[in-house]
C-alpha cells in the first residue's frame, strides 16, 4: 500500500513508518517538529528511515503543506501527528493544542475527502475518558475528558467520525492507553523515572502513588495501527491497551529490580489533570481486528532501559 504517516519524526509514527517500511509498503512522512521536545531526539528517530528506498520525508505543518498533493495515491492514512502531553495543555499553551490537534485534523479530514484513501486511522487517546467511572473502561463510557489535552483529542475523534459519517471518510479511531518503549517522549513518565534512576536522582511521585495506568509497549500499538488499516470499521473507535495495569509505585519497584537498586522517590502533590486510574477494555479490538498485546511491562521497560543507555 501507498501510506502518509503524519507525526512520523515522533515517537510512535517513526515505529509506525519503520514497520510499513518493513511490510514492503511505500510511506510519505510528514512532520514540522514542534519544539515540544528537542529536535535532535526526533532526528534520531528518523536516523531509519531516512535514505530508505519507499520512505520520503516532508517537513512541514499538515496546516500549511500542500496536502493533496502528498495525499496522492495514498491509500492508507496513519494521523499520527499531535501536541501531546496532559500537563502542558492547560494556561496560554492551550492555543498550540487546538492548532496541532484540532484545526490540523480538520484541515486533513478536508483533504482526505476528496481523495479516494482505503482507510485513515487516528491516534486517539485514553485521556479522552477521564476519570472512567468503568474499569476495564469499554468504547462505549461516555468520554469526559479532565485535561484540555484530552478534550482536543476527542474534538479530532469526533470531526473523524463527522466526516466518515456525512462524506464517507473512513476513518477509524485508536484510543491507546500510555505507550512506551525505545524513543519514547522525554516528557512521559517512564522515560523521565529511567533517566532520573539510571542518575540516582529521586523520582518525583505525585499523590499517593496509588494512581494506576495501562501501558501499551509501542509495537503492539503498531500492529494495532496495521491491523486497523485492514479491518477497522470506519466511525469506529478502539481501545489499544497493553495488558499491564500498575501503580506509579510498582513501576518503580520493578524499574528498582532491571537496575538491581532500589529507585528514590520524591512526594509530590496530586496534578491537576491526572486520571487516577486507566484500564482499557480491549475486547472490540481483539473481536473486529483481531489485535492481541504481546509485550509484557517487564520486557517492554527492559527494551527502554537498554535505549536509553544507548543515547
Ligand atoms: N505516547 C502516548 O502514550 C500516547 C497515548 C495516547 C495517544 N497518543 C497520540 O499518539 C500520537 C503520537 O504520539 P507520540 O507520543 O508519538 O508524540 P510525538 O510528540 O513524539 O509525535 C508527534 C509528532 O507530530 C508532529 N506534529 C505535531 N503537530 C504537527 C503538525 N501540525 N504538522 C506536522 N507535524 C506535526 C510533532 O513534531 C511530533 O514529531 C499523538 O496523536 C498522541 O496524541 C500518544
Amino acid at each position: 500500500m501507498h501510506c502518509v504517516v503524519t507525526g512520523a519524526a515522533g515517537f510512535i509514527g517513526s515505529h509506525l513508518s519503520e514497520a510499513l517500511l518493513a511490510g514492503g509498503h511505500t510511506v510519505i512522512g510528514i512532520d514540522v517538529f514542534t519544539d515540544y521536545y528537542p529536535r535532535a531526539q526526533k532526528e534520531r528517530n528518523l536516523a531509519g528511515l531516512r535514505g530508505r528506498p519507499g520512505f520520503t520525508f516532508v517537513e512541514g505543518d499538515l496546516r500549511e503543506v500542500d496536502l493533496p498533493r502528498l495525499l496522492e495515491g495514498a491509500e492508507w492514512v496513519f494521523h499520527q501527528a499531535a501536541q501531546a502531553g496532559v500537563r502542558a495543555s492547560w494556561g496560554d499553551y492551550f492555543s498550540t493544542y487546538t492548532a496541532h490537534n484540532v484545526l490540523a485534523t480538520q484541515m486533513l479530514l478536508e483533504a482526505v475527502r476528496k481523495m479516494p484513501v482505503r482507510k485513515l486511522v487516528y491516534a486517539s487517546s485514553s485521556s479522552i475518558y477521564g476519570d472512567a467511572e468503568r474499569a476495564p473502561t469499554p468504547e462505549e463510557t461516555i468520554p469526559q475528558p479532565v485535561s484540555p489535552y484530552g478534550v482536543t483529542k476527542l474534538a479530532a475523534e469526533h470531526l473523524c467520525f463527522a466526516y466518515a459519517r456525512n462524506f464517507n471518510v473512513p476513518a477509524v479511531a485508536l484510543r491507546y492507553f500510555t505507550v512506551y518503549g525505545e524513543r519514547q517522549r522525554p516528557d512521559m513518565a517512564f522515560h523521565r523515572f529511567l533517566r532520573m534512576a539510571l542518575s540516582g536522582e529521586p523520582v518525583p511521585v505525585y499523590g499517593d502513588g496509588l494512581q494506576s495506568r495501562e501501558f501499551t509497549y509501542v509495537s503492539d500499538v503498531v500492529k494495532a495501527n496495521l491491523l486497523a488499516a485492514e479491518h477497522g470499521r470506519p466511525g469506529t473507535p478502539y481501545n489499544i491497551g497493553g495488558g499491564s495495569q500498575v501503580t506509579v509505585a510498582e513501576v518503580l519497584d520493578l524499574m528498582g529490580e532491571l537496575l538491581g537498586r532500589p529507585v528514590a522517590r520524591q512526594m509530590l502533590p496530586a496534578q491537576p489533570g491526572d486520571v487516577r486510574r486507566t484500564q482499557a477494555d480491549i475486547t472490540r479490538a481483539r473481536t473486529e481486528l483481531g489485535y492481541e498485546p504481546t509485550v509484557g511491562l517487564r520486557e517492554g521497560l527492559r527494551r527502554e532501559l537498554e535505549w536509553l543507555r544507548g543515547t
